[in-house]
């Protein structure tokens, strides 16, 4: 790996990005460096406040808390600062429908929406502190709807709308929300996404859930159940326009947001209100170069962590106009994405590379005859982008005069974490360069020394980290603090640093796969087979794939008397999409009759991917019968 770092070639922003950018030299990193505590007080600073803290940090590892006895309010920060001001009839959200319907959505209208669903919210009995579920399409009442409960001091959980029925019943117990919010439906690939269909069993029988506010926005026919489902537009008409924004303080909890992790549980992530503001605000105004006028568009689902961060709470609190698009990358066609470009003459357009690698295989061609020249920034995310997608992304769709800002971060850590500033640094196809100011981190081996290659350790605490995992704190510190004596926090990922103290990331350590950017179980794909009545056992893996990064593998024992079968297999994709989502659909299913395992009974999954990519078997000296892989191999070669 080290010998192929070198030979990377460095890539200089233009000289046009470089003389207009707003962070033109390194001052930032060396106050930074030397005063870490006060560079993110002066952070702080640019919000707004109903009280100043009197602390800014404290830390009892691994408990953070940040701003202790400040007061503040997220949507106070998002929206009410900007009424009144040249902002307050800036458009916030320029929104597409995949079908080609659009709407255009300033703060103001934004604010006033916000305002009567917080008070519909208040009128459902929604207190301080209750959680809120959110399952929806990508549209502007997705982010108000969050808007709305850190108006009132009420806990968001946002559930991607891709979910399955049983993903949304799962977190909407684990949070034990007090209302849903959702929507009739979607058009995804020209296919009705029907939410309220999908969350009505998820509900069922949940004591916890009280009332479910419905947006109509296919206005196909729901079921609605008398005294609990109202209708969004109805109850809004009939709300009070003004609702006063809850002081919260600084580490009252903001969201929960689930992740998976090498259980079959997802995590409940919890951010802080003061803390992920902070990081949310200051991360998306130096890493995107924010300027007044720009029009922004991150294509992330409000359902990931980048959706909340780069959707919504960030380009609010700094008064950025942006895109959302709530339909897939090639409706009507391949030029979708690139058409939305060039009509509302995108500045900067942040994006995962499994888009640009689907972009890449489509080729240039497709989008030719549009307009691009408005782009000056782009971004990636998810995952690392691999050397020539880098390089293609940089010619064919920033014309070679645009700063790609690869940002390397995770649902915990809140906001980015390692990145360039994109007027100020070289960049490196397929490296995310280095910690933004602030932020210390480094690569460590297995005892916790500095090393060239080992994991990504985040030394000192940050604003935006992860206050725990809802209801489990032995989780949360066995996960992310034992690794070095609860010393740094352990985000789970390998990586190399190159002489230049660039940062390369490899992969994730754990067991999870990377697919789409959207991180994924093993266990979780491994708990949804084994429901399944045929199924004995199975082992998960990922394998690579040209476009979504990593795919899934599935290994899969079958019980006594079951024969294997294209119709079994097809069966089996199907439990999984119904657990968990269309997202962790497998691409291959494997009938075996064992999974090779260690002496002390782990899978090897790394001998598993071997044969999932008919790679020459790795080291099996460790496996509890050597002669297994052999057996495993002629069968998986017959597998439908
Ligand atoms: C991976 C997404 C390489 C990484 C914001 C991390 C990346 C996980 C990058 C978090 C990147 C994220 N280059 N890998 N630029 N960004 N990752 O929580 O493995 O959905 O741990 O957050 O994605 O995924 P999550």
């Amino acid at each position: 790996m080290s010998a192929f770092l070198s030979q990377v070639e460095a890539v200089a922003p233009s000289e046009g990005f470089r003389e207009s950018a707003n962070v033109r030299n390194h001052q930032l990193y060396e106050y930074a460096g030397k005063n870490r505590i006060a560079f993110w007080e002066g952070c702080a600073q640019t919000l707004h406040w109903y009280k100043k803290w009197h602390t800014v940090m404290d830390w009892n590892p691994p408990f953070s808390s940040w701003f202790d006895g400040g007061r503040l309010n997220a949507c106070y920060n998002c929206l009410d600062r900007h009424i009144g001001t040249k902002i307050e009839n800036k458009v916030a959200f320029f929104w597409e429908s995949e079908e080609g319907a659009s709407r255009e959505i300033t703060y103001k209208d934004l604010y006033q929406e916000v305002n009567r669903l917080a008070n519909v919210l208040k009128s459902f009995g929604v207190k301080k502190g209750d959680c809120v579920a959110i399952y929806m399409p990508l549209v502007p009442e997705a982010v108000a709807s969050m808007l709305a409960c850190a108006r009132i001091g009420a806990v968001h959980t946002v559930v991607f709308g891709g979910f399955s029925s049983e993903a949304l019943r799962s977190r909407i117990l684990d949070a034990n929300a007090k209302v849903l919010i959702t929507a009739d439906g979607s058009v995804r690939k020209g296919k009705l996404l029907a939410l309220k269909d999908t969350a009505d069993p998820a509900i069922e029988g949940l004591t916890c859930i009280e009332k479910v506010l419905v947006i109509q926005k296919e206005k196909n026919s729901v079921s609605m159940k008398e005294g609990r489902d109202f209708f969004y537009h109805n109850e809004l008409e009939k709300a009070e326009e003004y609702c006063p924004c809850e002081e919260m303080e600084s580490e009252d909890t903001l969201f929960i947001l689930y992740t998976s992790g090498t259980t079959g549980k997802p995590k409940g992530i919890v951010h802080s209100t003061a803390g992920y503001l902070v990081g949310a605000a200051i991360t998306t105004k130096l890493v995107f170069d924010v300027k007044p006028n720009d029009v922004y568009w991150c294509s992330a689902d409000v359902g990931w962590i980048t959706g909340h961060t780069y959707v919504a709470y960030g380009p609010l609190a700094n008064g950025m106009t942006q895109v959302m698009y709530d339909g897939s990358v090639d409706k009507p066609k391949k030029d979708r994405v690139f058409e939305i470009i060039e009509k509302y003459k995108v500045n900067i357009f942040y994006t995962a590379p499994t888009a640009i690698r689907l972009f890449m295989k489509w080729g240039e061609d497709t989008f030719k005859h549009r307009d691009l020249s408005s782009l000056r920034l782009l971004g990636s995310v998810g995952e690392p982008l691999n050397p020539e997608a880098w390089h293609w992304y940089y010619k064919h769709v920033g014309s070679e005069k645009c700063p790609i800002v690869d940002t390397w971060w995770q649902t915990e850590t809140g906001s980015i974490m390692i990145t360039s500033l994109p007027g100020l640094m070289d960049m490196k196809p397929g490296s995310v360069v280095k910690p933004l100011p602030g932020i210390e981190a480094k690569v460590l081996d297995d005892y916790g020394n500095e090393s060239k290659s080992g994991y990504i350790a985040i030394m000192s605490p940050w604003p935006s980290m992860l206050r725990g995992v809802h209801g489990d704190t032995r989780r949360f510190v066995q996960t992310y603090w034992n690794k070095w004596g609860g010393r740094y926090y352990f985000p789970g990922d390998s990586a190399t640093m190159d002489e230049d103290g660039y940062f390369w990331v490899a992969g994730r350590v754990d067991d999870t796969l990377n697919v789409s950017a959207h991180r994924i179980g093993t266990m979780e794909v491994e708990s949804a087979l084994i429901e399944h009545e045929a199924v004995a056992e199975s082992a998960v893996v990922g394998i690579p794939d040209e476009i979504t990064g990593q795919a899934i593998a599935a290994f899969v024992i079958l019980k006594e008397g079951r024969e294997p079968s294209q119709e079994l297999a097809d069966s089996l994709k199907a439990i999984v999409v119904k657990k968990i989502g269309g997202i962790a659909r497998p691409k291959k299913i494997f009938f075996t009759q064992d999974v090779p395992k260690t002496r002390s009974g782990k899978i090897m999954r790394r001998l598993l991917q071997d044969l999932a990519v008919g790679r020459k078997l790795g080291d099996t000296t460790t496996l509890e019968n050597e002669n297994l892989m052999k057996s495993i191999e002629s069968k998986i070669e017959n597998s439908p």
